[in-house]
């Protein structure tokens, strides 16, 4: 969720925090080795191939790293997708349109890991009938056939699956070159989106200027800034407790919830509004941004920007650029509806387009995996 740096830059050095460090304590609560297991890839015990696909697939981007999936493998040779109506964001995401791109993305990295395997992935979308509008329906997502297929073609962009990130870090001054974004747009040939983004300074800082209110619109309106409080992993512990969320973990997580100075509960107060208000600065300093139209926002086509999402990141992953979504402008809640207005304005896209995803691009240091719920958790066999 964030960087040690910015915490403490808004949080106020605590001396205490502070002799932590210098007690050698820097490795105090690492991430769990258990919470990112899954990013070593499939274990070799791993034999339905129908598992080893979902092994990658559960590595999808997703909002709030909720991992919203359940699959049911009682059909052999055959995944059943449901969305896991346990885990949708109605607050910040009421028509579950975010959701649904994070099932999209699920969705190509199972179509990639299947290919590795010589398996063409059929997959039918709502193939009970498609769910109530707006709303996540009960029946399946869809159903994916796995069938041997000597041609099935292999993606050159799955090399990146084990190495894709969300990277929160500050990005450094290094500008995106034209060539560079013309090969994130380029993946998603054939995708009904289109890719667009920017490098110049004058669209960067008016979409920096509707990306802070937008935030800070989320922020002060409790139930919207609560559903992301609700899943504060705070300390390994609760990181290993619960694989999901957004982490913070370290000596100075540890020691701020410990003393009682960064939890849960104080998250929501002022103070701990102020502190997260004030994270978004420096990520904004950033020399491009990039997004994700598409013409139509059926369910369909939210898969499609799930799809054409996940594929810009891999490449990303590729050129060693790092890329981080900043979703609260498109957020559909009703005190959001005018930033949403604007920056669609700001993009050039049309009124009637929808902005599927909106992302920071550029360069900054590496950042560890995020965690994964394991299969157990998403299967039902
Ligand atoms: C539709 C969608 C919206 C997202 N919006 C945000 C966002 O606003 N801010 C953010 O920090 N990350 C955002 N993310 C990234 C997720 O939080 C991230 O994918 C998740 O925590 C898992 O981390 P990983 O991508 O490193 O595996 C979004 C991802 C998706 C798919």
């Amino acid at each position: 969720m964030t960087t040690r740096r910015n915490f403490l830059r808004v949080a106020g050095t605590s001396a205490v925090i502070l002799a932590a460090g210098g007690y050698g304590l820097t490795q105090c609560d690492p991430m769990p080795e258990v919470a990112v297991e899954a990013w070593a890839g499939p274990k070799p015990n791993v034999r339905d191939p129908r598992v080893r696909a979902l092994s990658f697939a559960l590595l999808a981007p997703n909002p709030h790293n909720k991992q919203p999936w359940i699959v049911d493998l009682r059909e052999p040779g055959v995944a059943t997708f449901l969305c896991d109506r346990a885990r949708l964001l109605p607050e910040t995401d009421p028509y579950s349109r975010q959701i649904m791109i994070g099932c999209g993305a699920f969705l190509e990295l199972l179509r990639m890991a299947a290919a590795e395997l010589g398996l063409r992935a059929e997959v039918t979308p709502f193939p009970a009938g498609d769910w109530p509008e707006n709303s996540v329906g009960e029946q399946p997502m869809c159903r994916v056939a796995f069938v041997p297929d000597a041609g099935a073609k292999r993606d050159p962009l799955f090399a990146q699956a084990l190495k894709r990130r969300t990277n929160r870090n500050s990005f450094d001054a290094t500008a995106v070159l034209p060539a560079e974004a013309a090969a994130l747009g380029a993946v998603l040939e054939g995708l009904p989106v289109r890719f667009g983004w920017t490098a110049d300074g004058r669209q960067i800082a008016q979409l920096a200027g509707i990306a802070k209110r937008a935030w800070d619109i989320e922020i002060k309106k409790d139930a919207t800034f609560k559903e992301s409080v609700d899943v504060f992993r705070i300390t390994g512990e609760e990181i290993a407790k619960h694989r999901d969320g957004l982490s913070m973990h370290g000596p100075f997580f540890w020691w701020a919830n410990k003393l009682g100075l960064f939890t849960k509960d104080n998250a929501m107060e002022p103070s701990g509004r102020a502190q997260a208000l004030a994270l978004i600065d420096p990520q904004l300093a950033v020399r491009a941004f990039g997004w994700i139209v598409t013409a139509t926002n059926d369910r369909r086509t939210q898969l499609a920007a799930g799809a054409a999402y996940v594929r810009a990141n891999l490449k990303a992953t590729e050129l060693g650029l790092a890329m981080h979504p900043l979703s609260q402008a498109l957020q559909e809640f009703p005190e959001m509806l005018p930033s949403l207005a604007e920056h669609k304005r700001a993009v050039g896209a049309a009124e009637s387009e929808t902005v599927q995803m909106f992302f920071r691009l550029g360069r900054a240091s590496a950042v560890g995996p995020a965690p994964r719920r394991p299969l157990d958790a998403i299967i039902r066999a």
